[in-house]
């Protein structure tokens, strides 16, 4: 059976956790191929919120495989966390959940080392989670990494030093105070915890099931704006996290994809620095955070918002080849009077379709005026009843990307869900 991704189309938080929880019942299987605890993936449910930062977003359906893949950066000490608090019980998900050997460790100083680089690039510091992404990552790339299957090993502990010697070697270079005592005692419980889980070569696993006519949802984390080849660098993250990165993120071939979805909210958002054109730094902006709550799942930082960004989406659209749009967050905008889309940029008073390449441009956008809508939709089961004023703005993504918009998320609660028939 083919093997669906699902990903962000814009710069993170598109509402992906809500939507793989409410079509996890379609799978078998949920995996996670990229990013780490960078990620905060909210679900909702019987009126209860949860934010996951490393487990795929399956968790909760008690039938349900999840699959931490190779591509993922794992910090034992946020897993640990996690795996306390979900509710279900560390017996109970070690039945749900399997890790990859591969998965690359993030360590206690490379949380230190991402606060170090971050603090010496002064105004332009990527506003990072500061989660010691990019450093796990940049051992991974230069061979330097520890991955989760070492940590079976008799003499881990050993090898644990060795990274961490090297690691002090750098931090010398920078004034930084810190203290990993506190922070390695919970890093060294999460290793123990992880060893009660099963860890295996999940690059068998997956292509075994595919084989034998399960059903696998790929999930993706963070969102192609982010992406470290193609979004605004180096304002990004450190994965790939296009659908590519599913390939390379689980081991998987690209002839065995099958649908890839891609999420976008009805609007943007951007959390942490680099360009943002169509963002609102106005009243309009504000009524975006407020009534659409946007305010970092992870650290809890004001999202920066803006109106629908036409040219990044289809930027988005077309490195990811998605074959069905699914928007979320469209509830938000009910009450505008107008909503603007933007369709494209103008940079040095010339039309410009592309996304530069690098961010020197004052890039301004052109936009196109919608009628908006006054129905609270938040209620709506069917795509019919949604008011003409949204079905246009729906039609106009359409008719501008040439990929069906299939689904339509209302609220935040897995229930408010709308399928296009
Ligand atoms: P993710 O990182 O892509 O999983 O997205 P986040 O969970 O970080 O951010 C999305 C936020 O929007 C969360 O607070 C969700 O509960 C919420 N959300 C998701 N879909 C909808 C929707 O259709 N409407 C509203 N109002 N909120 C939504
Ligand atoms: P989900 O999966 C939104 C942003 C950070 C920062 C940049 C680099 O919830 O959509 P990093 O911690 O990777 O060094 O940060 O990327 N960022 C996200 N923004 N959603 C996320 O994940 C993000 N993960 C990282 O704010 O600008
Ligand atoms: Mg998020």
């Amino acid at each position: 059976m083919k093997i669906d991704i699902l990903l962000g189309l814009q710069w993170g938080d598109e509402g992906k956790g809500k939507i793989v929880d409410a079509i996890s019942p379609d799978y078998d299987i949920i995996a996670r191929f990229q990013g780490g605890p960078n990620a905060g993936h909210s679900l909702e449910f019987n009126n209860v919120k949860h934010v996951l930062h490393l487990i795929p977003s399956g968790i909760f359906h008690p039938d349900k495989l999840n699959i931490i893949g190779n591509g993922v950066v794992i910090d034992p000490a946020v897993f640990r966390k996690e795996i306390t608090e979900l509710g279900p019980g560390v017996d109970e998900l070690t039945k749900r959940l399997i890790i990859s050997t591969r998965a690359n460790l993030i360590l206690p100083s490379h949380r230190i080392l991402d606060a170090a680089y971050e603090s010496q690039k002064g105004l332009t510091k990527i506003g990072s989670t500061l989660k010691g992404i990019g450093p796990a990552y940049t051992d991974k790339t230069s061979r330097n990494g520890l991955r989760v299957g070492e940590i079976l090993r008799k003499d881990f502990r050993e090898l644990y030093d060795i990274h961490l010697k090297r690691h002090m070697t750098i931090l010398q270079n920078y004034d930084l105070k810190f203290d990993l005592n506190e922070y390695e005692k919970g890093w060294f419980e999460g290793i123990e915890m992880l060893k009660k889980f099963r860890i295996v070569n999940t690059e068998y696993l997956v292509n075994e099931l595919s084989g034998s006519g399960k059903r696998i949802l790929a999930e993706g984390a963070q969102g192609t704006m982010l992406d470290v080849d193609f979004g605004s660098y180096p304002f990004v993250t450190s994965s790939n996290t296009i659908s590519a990165g599913a390939c390379t993120g689980l081991g998987i071939s690209p002839k065995l994809i099958g649908d890839i979805f891609g999420i976008f909210k009805a609007y943007c958002t951007r959390v942490g620095s680099g360009p943002f054109p169509t963002e609102l730094g106005d009243e309009t902006g504000a009524s975006l955070r407020n009534i659409g709550r946007e305010f970092g799942s992870t650290t809890g930082r004001p999202r920066r918002c803006g109106w629908l960004d036409l040219p990044a989406l289809k930027y988005s659209i077309m490195i990811n080849g998605v074959t069905k749009l699914f928007m979320t967050k469209a509830d938000v905008l009910s009450g505008f009077n107008t909503i603007k889309i933007c369709t494209s940029y103008k940079i040095d008073g010339k039309e410009c379709l592309e996304i530069p390449f690098n961010n020197d441009s004052v890039i301004e956008p052109v936009y196109s005026e919608l009628k908006g809508w006054e129905e609270d939709i938040s209620g709506m089961k069917e795509f019919a009843e949604l008011p003409d004023s949204l079905k246009k703005f729906i039609e106009f993504i359409e008719k501008q990307t040439g990929v069906p918009v299939t689904m339509v998320s209302v609220g935040p609660d897995r229930e408010e869900t709308i399928i296009r028939a």
